[in-house]
């Protein structure tokens, strides 16, 4: 008899995700918060982490392997949730995979924030790449009349890394990076990077909680589940979405720091 392989239902096939490392996992934990039943596939590149330093070109070669490792894995869909690669790469990815749905987090922040009213004075922060390549600034310039002030933050990465968040030293740096914004008096500010919604508290504190905070996970999540609505591709099952967690360097380092990011246990790691 010849075996059959069994087919997956399109709707069934996992969701991917790929990040530079860790990071991603916020974007990861907020997308688990509002689609419970879809399966997810987690891919961190930390092997070549961070990429907020390398170049595009480079970025751009690293993204393509990652989602040619997703789409093996038979993902329905790719989140890019890192800002570096959606920075970089995004628009290279459109154009090496056109049937394939891939989804940045840079176009959901944005979406939302030209909605709001009362936006006069913009502030974006992430990693050097992500701020050079004037992505976030051109995307915004394009739909509202506001002024953009920009500025990378390289420190607060490896502090999050470290797990020093309500601490002197992350308080100096916050006041390093961000006084410039403070003097601009800007009303809104975009967390750019994966790293940043985990200084979400010393941000605002130092802002004295007037500045409204946009952390590009949550919007990137909720666009998501709206797009696998509207295109009839959501898991309609009631059961509990499966999760695979794929690492190119140490899985125990992940798994240690990646604990900090998903305020939970994490299981199924697996070296490729
Ligand atoms: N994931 C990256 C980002 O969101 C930060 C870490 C890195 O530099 O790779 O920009």
């Amino acid at each position: 008899m010849i075996k059959q392989k069994k087919e997956v239902v399109f709707n069934e096939r996992p969701i991917g995700i790929f990040d530079s490392g860790i990071g991603g996992l916020t974007v990861f934990k907020e997308i688990r918060k509002v689609l419970p039943h879809e399966h997810l596939i987690y891919l961190g590149d930390t092997a070549r982490v961070p990429y907020g330093t390398k170049s595009p070109e480079v970025i751009k070669q690293y993204s393509e392997i990652n989602v040619r490792f997703l789409i093996e894995k038979g993902v329905k869909v790719v989140v890019v949730a890192c800002n570096t690669a959606s920075a970089a790469a995004i628009a290279y990815l459109h154009e090496c995979f056109p049937d394939l749905l891939i989804l940045g987090v840079i176009q959901p922040v944005v979406e939302n924030l030209i909605k709001l009213d009362q936006v006069k004075k913009v502030g974006i922060i992430g990693t050097a790449t992500t701020i050079h390549s004037n992505a976030y600034q051109r995307a915004i310039l394009e739909h509202m009349r506001v002024e953009v002030f920009a500025q990378h933050c390289p420190l607060f990465v490896p502090l999050v890394e470290e797990g020093i968040v309500d601490h002197p030293l992350t308080m100096q740096a916050v006041d390093y990076y961000l006084s410039g914004l403070k003097r601009a008096e800007i009303d809104t500010l975009i967390l750019g990077c994966t790293h940043y919604p985990l200084l979400l508290r010393p941000i605002d504190y130092y802002f004295g909680h007037r500045v409204r905070i946009m952390d590009s996970a949550y919007y990137t999540a909720r666009e998501l589940k709206k797009i696998l609505s509207e295109r009839h591709v959501a898991n309609e099952s009631h059961k509990s979405g499966e999760e695979r967690f794929f690492v190119t360097d140490s899985a125990e380092t992940f798994r240690r720091t990646g604990e900090l990011f998903l305020e939970r246990p994490l299981v199924a790691i697996e070296h490729v």
